[in-house]
Order: C-alpha cells, then sequence, then structure tokens
C-alpha cells in the first residue's frame, strides 16, 4: 500500500472553528471550559458533535457507559475499524483543548478524507469516551475502562460525586445512555491526538511528541478519623488532630517523591475538610493523593511506603486513618508499528517530532489493553493544562492533526 502523499493536509482553520464553536459550550469562568462529565453542558456538547458527526455523513452508536462511536464506512466488509478519538468532557476549571482537540482532530480527519474522496480499507469510528477526567466521578478513563474490561459496569454506575449522585442515575438523566453493550465492538488499532499538558514539546521547539508510553498510576483517597473539638478551649495535648495528620503526611508525600527521583510524581488534588469550620477542629478530612511513575516497581513501592508512613503519623496523633483506592492503571507501552506510523508521519509531512512518554493518562492507555494503539501529542504554551489558561496555536493543533489523519490512513489502508 502507498503512504498518503505529503501533500494531504487537514484543514487547519476549519478545525480550529470547531474547536472555538464546541468552547462556546460550557464556558469556564477564565476563558476555559467547564463542561464536567454527564452535566447539561456535556449533553449539549455531545449533542452539536453527533450533529457534525452526522453532517459528515457518519453513522452514530452509544453504548451503555454513553461513549459516542461515529462510524465512517470503509470498503471490506469484514475489516476491524480503526478507532480515533479522546474525550469532550472537561475538568471544572478545564481548557479548550485537553480531549477535544483529540476527539475533533479525528473528526477533522474524516472531513478531510471526505473532501478528497479518499476511501479506506478499515472504517474509521471517531470516539468520545465519557468521563474521561474523572474529575465528577473517579476514576478518570472510567468508560474506557470499562470498554476494556478493567472495570465492571455496575461498579462504574455507582460511583458518586460529591453531592452523592451516582454515574447511572446522570447518565440516564442527561438521555445519553446507550443500547449498546459496553466493549462489544472490536478494534483493529486505536489512535489518540493529545496536547502534551507538560512543558517537554514547547521547551524542545518540536512540533509533534511520538508517544511511546504512558507512566502509570494510583489514584487513592484517604479518610482521616479525628475528633472536632473547640479550637479555642481544647488544649493542645488534648487534640484528636486529623487536620495536622494530613499535614504531616502531605509533607511526607513530597518526600516519598522526591526520593524516587527521576521518573515519579506525586500530589494532592482534592481537600475535604468536616465540618470546615474556622474554629473547629476538623472530625474527619478527606483527601485525594495521585502518584504515577513510567516504572512499576517505583510506582507500586511508592503507594507501599506512603500507606505505611501515613499509618505511623496516624497512629502517633491517635487519628483513624483509612486509605482506599480509587484508580489505577500500569505503565504502558503503545503498539511499535503504531509508533512508528506517526513517526513517519511526522516525517514524511516535515515536522519536527521527539519520542515522549506521556504523563497524563488518556483512554489510549485502556484501548491499548485491547488493541494496538498509540498517540500523537502536539506542544501547549507553558505546559499549561487542567488550568483555564490552557493554550496550544493554530498551528501546532493543525500539525497534530496532520499527523494523526496520516497514520491513520496508513492503518485504515486506502
Ligand atoms: C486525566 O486527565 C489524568 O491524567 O489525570
Ligand atoms: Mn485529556
Ligand atoms: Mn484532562
Ligand atoms: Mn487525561
Amino acid at each position: 500500500m502507498a503512504a498518503p502523499g505529503e501533500n494531504l493536509r487537514i484543514d487547519g482553520d476549519r478545525l480550529w472553528d470547531s474547536l472555538m464553536e464546541m468552547a462556546k459550550i460550557g464556558p469556564g469562568i477564565a476563558g476555559g471550559n467547564n463542561r464536567q462529565t454527564l452535566t447539561d453542558e456535556d449533553a449539549e456538547g455531545r449533542a452539536l458533535f453527533r450533529s457534525w458527526c452526522e453532517a459528515a455523513g457518519m453513522t452514530m452508536g452509544v453504548d451503555a457507559m454513553g461513549t459516542m462511536f461515529a462510524t465512517r464506512a470503509g470498503e471490506d466488509p469484514d475489516a476491524l475499524p480503526v478507532y480515533v478519538g479522546s474525550h469532550l468532557d472537561t475538568q471544572p476549571t478545564g481548557g479548550k483543548y485537553d480531549g477535544v482537540l483529540g476527539v475533533l482532530g479525528a473528526l477533522e480527519a474524516v472531513r478531510t478524507m471526505n473532501d478528497l474522496g479518499i476511501k479506506t480499507k478499515h472504517p474509521i469510528v471517531v470516539t468520545n469516551w465519557a468521563n474521561e477526567e474523572g474529575a465528577r466521578f473517579a476514576p478518570a478513563m472510567l468508560a474506557s475502562g470499562v470498554f476494556a474490561g478493567v472495570l465492571d459496569l455496575d461498579y462504574a454506575y455507582g460511583r458518586k460525586d460529591l453531592e452523592g449522585k451516582t454515574y447511572g442515575d446522570e447518565l440516564k438523566r442527561i438521555g445519553w445512555q446507550g443500547e449498546e453493550e459496553v466493549g462489544a465492538r472490536k478494534m483493529h488499532a486505536y489512535y489518540e491526538l493529545h496536547i502534551e499538558q507538560g512543558p517537554i514539546l514547547e521547551a524542545e521547539g518540536r512540533d509533534i511528541g511520538v508517544v511511546t508510553h504512558c507512566q502509570g498510576l494510583w489514584w487513592l483517597e484517604f479518610t482521616l478519623t479525628g475528633k472536632a473539638a473547640h479550637t479555642g478551649s481544647t488544649p493542645m495535648d488534648m487534640r484528636v488532630n486529623a487536620g495536622l495528620a494530613m499535614g504531616r503526611i502531605f509533607e511526607m508525600l513530597q518526600e516519598v517523591a522526591m526520593a524516587a527521583q527521576p521518573g515519579a510524581v506525586g500530589g494532592v488534588g482534592q481537600v475535604t475538610f468536616s465540618p470546615n469550620s474556622r474554629n473547629v477542629l476538623p472530625g474527619s478530612v478527606v483527601f485525594t493523593v495521585d502518584i504515577r511513575s513510567p516504572d512499576q516497581a517505583k510506582l507500586d513501592g511508592m503507594r507501599a511506603e506512603i500507606e505505611t508512613r501515613a499509618a505511623e503519623i496516624c497512629a502517633e496523633l491517635g487519628v483513624g486513618c483509612a486509605v482506599e483506592p480509587v484508580g489505577h492503571f500500569d505503565p504502558v507501552t503503545f503498539a511499535p508499528e503504531l509508533v512508528e506510523n506517526v513517526r513517519n508521519a511526522a516525517e514524511r509531512l516535515g515536522y519536527s517530532h521527539m519520542n515522549i512518554i506521556s504523563g497524563a493518562g488518556h483512554d489510549a492507555c485502556w484501548a491499548a489493553k485491547v488493541a494496538p494503539a498509540t498517540m500523537v501529542m502536539c506542544p501547549c504554551v507553558d505546559g499549561i493544562s487542567h488550568n483555564e489558561a490552557e493554550e496550544i496555536s493554530q498551528d501546532w493543533a493543525a500539525a497534530g492533526t496532520d499527523v494523526l489523519f496520516h497514520a491513520v490512513l496508513e492503518t485504515a489502508e486506502i
């Protein structure tokens, strides 16, 4: 099969217009987006995406987790589809590109195929995975995890947001619970375009990250139980201070991550103090820990050390300590033949590139369990993401989508 010619390019202006159109739905308070999973804004974004897919001649399927699959037919009725996608849900203070570029870049690739009359042997399925972010319903990549058979559908339906609403109920409420059995689809391959969400590509002056691996992660939820008491009248030696235990655990977590350098990170993203009043010592503190590393032994070693030392800190202060793992995936090695396709596409198109390990989690990590998978990355300004200030240039978006387009054509066979 001949490789697609270097003159084949996607329409960067159309891609950008679509990104800006989607960003109007669920505007944030600082120029980004708040289109959290299974909210009314998520439903509105989905409807817009569906209308674009239908206008591009694709057929929409939705599975029981709410993941959307838009199919462009292939020439060979027996050929398995090439899946290409990412997610349209955002963090509560999310940017306009995290996930969205991957979905709309895939759509742009199909639109370009339509414009140029390109036919492929394999069908192409543009995919919007439900609940990639995990900000509202932990863990992240929930729907792709169920799709890959790693997580249970009932478990997923039972996940609760901070108000106690469940995934299953909210999915029904917004009207996006599909009929399809989750994971029944078979993939020939999976590609995902994403912004880097880190500073490396921009600092190195490269257009494209050829993603060879993704680091693994553990998400742990700590519940510390102390005694709610008056901050003024309770003597220091009579306090059972869950807040103090939390502070010491934060310091310990930093020490553990620093001792595991290079190639490890650890931090806290969410804290709930209860009762959360300025003159009451907290009766309970719930906080989330996120640790990641591309090295399996290091990742699991960090988890074990954090749990052991947290138990010691709490025992010394008389504070109760319970730890629940709420998210996990092992480090991922992406499929070498697809990684090579991405590298070749960047070369052919004249884009500068380098190998990169994804620091963030992506649906590609679960797709890699069931099919050859890989990713294409493009830079983002100052590496800022999960922040409304997230920014990319139109040229970066177009370059990433050009590479995605070529790599997909290679696998889908023109
Ligand atoms: C998901 O966006 C993650 O990497 O945490
Ligand atoms: Mn993302
Ligand atoms: Mn994200
Ligand atoms: Mn992510």
